[in-house]
């Protein structure tokens, strides 16, 4: 790759052009690209799993019937990512492998149980709060196939938000058990979301290079404050109070203060430590072994197809 190639493509990208999949593109964007969107697929799949595990004790007829569709929404998210990474050469069979293998990975947050069905509605606030804060800016992303398939994405992200916020204003107001197990959901869920954003903008390895090719629009640090700014004012309006006592308004940076991350816990839960990850990846490989014959039959029904037409 020359640099007067590089220029050319960075001078497109300054201009505000989409790159569509069959341009020229440097490696470095390809890489980038399928890894992010990989991974962003990896983590709608795998983030059916957490919320999957509350649909048949869903308290009513509407709860049950809300989630169902939301959990749904996720796995066609998946799809339209992987559709998405496809188009810059690589397989959805080589991307789950990488997964299975432990290669590829898939947002921290799903790493964690769901303990009571006050965690589907913090779910819905918080994690998919947080998707949106970091998914609307996607929808501008420079290569066009993700772009495009981010606006509905987003667009279904926000009903799961809303769901999410309504389960916890239901319970909020509600028995003081109920608003005690909302609490004990915020306690819990609080901290893995903010840790969704990724690491520091000092620890982001991806993150220069991504914002100059304008595949990311905001930083880690940026998108970590809006979501804080955002959601402080609506888990007050609850009632409820997060586990964090340096969480504070400052009139001089017109944002909310917060306190230190756990980083430690934040890669190990990334390098395959947290309380879940096991279990997340043995589900996906089941389904993955499970579906095989699935497969093998579509395949070889291809191929039949594909020697009839020749004879
Ligand atoms: N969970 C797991 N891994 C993470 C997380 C996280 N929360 N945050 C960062 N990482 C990983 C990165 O993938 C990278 O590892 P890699 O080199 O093996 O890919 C490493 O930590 C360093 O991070 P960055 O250099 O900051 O990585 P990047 O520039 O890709 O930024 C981010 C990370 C913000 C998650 C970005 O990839 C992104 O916006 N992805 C699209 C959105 C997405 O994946 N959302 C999934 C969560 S929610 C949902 O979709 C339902």
């Amino acid at each position: 790759e020359d640099e007067a190639f590089l220029a050319a493509f960075q001078a497109r990208i300054d201009a505000e052009e989409k790159i569509e999949p069959n341009d020229p593109m440097p490696e470095g964007y390809r890489r980038t690209l399928i890894r992010q969107i990989g991974q962003h697929a990896h983590s709608e799949i795998v983030g059916m799993l957490p919320e999957g595990n509350w649909i048949t004790r869903a308290p009513s007829l509407r709860r049950k019937a809300a989630l169902l569709a939301k959990v749904q929404d996720e796995g066609g998210h998946g799809l339209y990512l992987y559709s998405a990474a496809e188009t810059l050469g690589v397989s959805r069979e080589q991307m789950t492998e990488e997964l299975l293998a432990g290669k590829a990975k898939y947002s921290s947050i799903f790493n964690y149980p769901t303990l009571t069905w006050a965690d589907i509605g913090a779910i819905g606030w918080l994690v998919d709060g947080a998707a949106i804060m970091n998914q609307i800016p996607l929808c501008r992303c420079s290569y066009g196939p993700y772009a495009r398939a981010m606006i509905r994405v987003c667009k279904e992200e926000s009903f799961h938000q809303r769901q999410g916020y309504e389960i916890m204003m239901t319970l909020a107001q509600g028995t003081p058990g109920q608003k005690e197990m909302a609490q004990d959901a915020l306690n819990r869920w609080w901290w893995p979301s903010l840790m969704m954003f990724g690491p520091h903008d000092s620890d982001s390895q991806h993150g220069d290079q991504s914002m100059r090719w304008k595949i990311k629009r905001f930083t880690n640090d940026e998108l970590r404050q809006k979501f804080v700014d955002a959601t402080v004012p609506q888990g007050e309006y609850l009632g409820l109070t997060f586990p964090d006592p340096e969480l504070k308004w400052n009139d001089e940076r017109g944002a909310y203060d917060f306190g230190a991350i756990d980083w430690d816990e934040f890669w190990r839960v990334v390098k395959g430590g947290g309380p879940m990850n096991r279990e997340r990846l043995a589900a996906r490989r089941k389904a993955w072994d499970d579906g095989a014959w699935v497969r093998e039959a579509a395949l070889a029904h291809a191929e039949k197809r594909r020697a009839r037409r020749e004879a």
